[in-house]
């Protein structure tokens, strides 16, 4: 289809984020301007830090607010807390855990990295011998993307914790929890997770634009000592600024205005069921895999990531044919194969604002983008499995009703 042609009916956003954004945020954002200096500007601010800590799980921790994407929290969480030349172990299992350790490197940090298959996430017990072996404690800091959005592979951040005391190494923790927070359980401090990070764009449904830290007092105190340079992202201005619900800078005020009625929605649903619902959903993706006989890219049960179901096409054939020919066709978006996966496979990003019904219209559309570029998978079969595992039925039921 040309750029610019009418394209008919909804677009089935089904890319693991941007998400949708629910109507009620758009109309949030709606907004005229206003003085991000009034006397009134606080009574916006301060609740969202609190509520923002409800979703991260902390009661200590310190929320900061960035107008950013997540990249820009990764570099914040990073800089404010290190200097150059600190060592770092990460485990590499993906585009996103790879970017990150780039990322930690231009900034003169030495990571040592964890090669993983890709497929897998964070090994514990790797990590955990590594530590051992640093007697002299010159490892400052473990990195782990707890959903590896590329691969939909999430990892055991509590186990990562686990290895770290078993070790009894005083290493802060840094968790990317850009695909995973507001989505699947993340809980900062009884994980003791001293960095965490998360965009806008994702669970909480909102567009890009907005980079959130959490730093535990631990992370705090490790600010004193960080030489990185920093500037824009330094968190000590944004922590004296916000004390008083400022900021050092302009803020993104139709985001801020979005994000008050993102978190008010997941408080109604309840985070419990916002977890429910997300795993609910992410049985039935996989459910559909299976029936079309294809594999996940996340290779053991252990890795099911719910936000995020990255399917591996047969041999001989390009999961961006899959992805261009379910857009040009059913205006729906598939996420790419990025990086060691470009081709390999498709995703479907379930996440964010999301239910049973849109997700079945996206199983429908990849079994026919499937079926067009020559991929025999059964019609219908996707969606039958999905359907039954929603139901809370077989699918082997399902099939016996059907013959008889
Ligand atoms: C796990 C993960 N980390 C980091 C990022 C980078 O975030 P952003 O694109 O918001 O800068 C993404 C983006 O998709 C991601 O999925």
């Amino acid at each position: 289809m040309m750029a610019g042609a009418r394209r008919p009916g909804r677009n089935f956003l089904f890319v693991p984020g941007p998400t949708n954004v629910p109507e009620r945020i758009l109309r949030a954002m709606h907004i005229a301007m206003e003085d991000h200096r009034s006397s009134d500007f606080p009574k916006l601010t301060l609740p969202l830090y609190e509520d923002l800590k409800r979703i991260f799980k902390t009661r200590d921790g310190q929320v900061v607010i960035f107008p950013s994407s997540g990249t820009g929290a990764w570099e914040s969480a990073l800089t404010n807390t290190r200097s150059p030349g600190d060592k770092m172990i990460a485990a590499r299992f993906g585009q996103f855990s790879h970017l990150w350790i780039e990322l930690a490197r231009r900034h003169g940090l030495e990571v040592i990295v964890q090669e993983e298959e890709w497929g897998t996430g964070a090994d514990p017990a790797r990590i955990e011998e590594a530590l051992r072996q640093d007697t002299a404690h010159e490892i400052k800091g473990v990195m782990v993307v707890h959903n590896e959005t590329a691969t939909g592979v999430t990892s055991d951040v509590a186990a990562v914790r686990r290895a770290i005391d078993a070790a009894r190494h005083p290493a802060l923790l840094y968790v990317d929890g850009v695909s995973s927070i507001a989505s699947i359980d993340f809980r900062m401090d009884e994980w003791g997770v001293d960095l965490a990070i998360t965009g806008s764009q994702k669970g909480l449904m909102l567009p890009a634009g907005l980079g959130i830290v959490c730093a535990s007092q631990k992370g705090l105190a490790a600010m004193k000592d960080a030489k990185c340079a920093r500037s824009y992202f330094d968190l000590a201005d944004q922590i004296r600024a916000n004390a008083t619900g400022y900021f050092p800078y302009t803020p993104a005020l139709p985001l801020l205005h979005g994000l008050r009625k993102a978190l008010a929605m997941l408080s109604e649903e309840g985070l419990d069921n916002v977890f429910a619902r997300h795993r609910r959903l992410a049985e039935g993706a996989r459910a559909a895999v299976k029936a079309w006989g294809l594999k996940l890219c996340a290779k053991e049960p252990k890795w099911h990531s719910d936000t995020v179901t990255a399917i591996m096409v047969p041999h001989g054939f390009n999961g961006a044919d899959v992805i261009d020919r379910a857009y040009r066709q059913y205006n729906l978006a598939l996420g790419a194969g990025l990086s060691e996966m470009a081709g390999k496979l498709f995703r479907i990003g379930h996440l964010g604002d999301l239910n049973e019904l849109m997700l079945l219209g996206a199983i429908a559309g990849a079994e026919m983008a499937m079926r067009e570029v020559g991929i025999e998978v059964e019609l219908g079969s996707g969606v039958a499995a999905a359907q039954a595992e929603f139901l809370g039925t077989s699918h082997a039921k399902e099939t016996r009703i059907a013959a008889e």
